[in-house]
Parts: structure tokens; sequence; C-alpha cells
């Protein structure tokens, strides 16, 4: 599965919600999270994030490791997002 990780805190640019064909991302206050257990791994949403901030779990850098744990808890208590909206950040 792909995971959202610490470049997108702060962030939430967005990109990534529109061209996932599962739906599987789900917003929280200062960033996004994905499913576990409804990615399909189509990669898609990785080149669309401008901060690099989606990883396959076996790519995730050794500091993000806790996303894994993150995306799973938190995606299940936030409500699903399907369309770009303004980022937090200005650039
Ligand atoms: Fe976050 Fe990147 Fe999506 S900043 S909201 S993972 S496009």
């Amino acid at each position: 599965m792909h995971v959202v990780a610490e470049p997108c805190v702060g962030c939430k640019y967005t990109d990534c919600v529109v061209v996932c064909p599962v739906e599987c991302f789900y917003e929280g206050e200062k960033m996004l999270y994905i499913h576990p257990e409804e990615c399909i791994d189509c990669e898609a949403c990785v080149p669309e994030c401008p901060v690099e901030a989606i990883f396959h779990e076996d790519n995730l850098p050794e500091e993000w490791k806790n996303y894994i744990e993150i995306n799973a808890v938190e995606s299940e208590k936030s409500e699903v997002i399907t369309e770009k909206q303004e980022p937090l950040a200005d650039n």
C-alpha cells in the first residue's frame, strides 16, 4: 500500500486525490491519509504530489515509517476527499 508522509503536513496540495481511481484519500486537519485497505498501488498519485509526500510503504524513508500506522488509524476517522481544494501552503 501507499502512504502519505510528513511532507504533506501543512501543505495539503490535494493534487493526489483527483487522480485516485479508488477514492482512498481521507482528509485530516493538516494532511491527507491513504486508507491502506482501499489503496490498489496504482501509483497514479505519486508523481502528482508537488512535495513528494507519497511513498510505497516499502520505499518510505526510515524516519517516516510511523506514517504507516498514522495513515491506517487516521484514515478510519476521517472523511473521504475526492476533489482538489486550496492548499494550506503558499507555494
Ligand atoms: Fe499532500 Fe501531496 Fe496530496 S501535499 S494532499 S500528498 S498532493
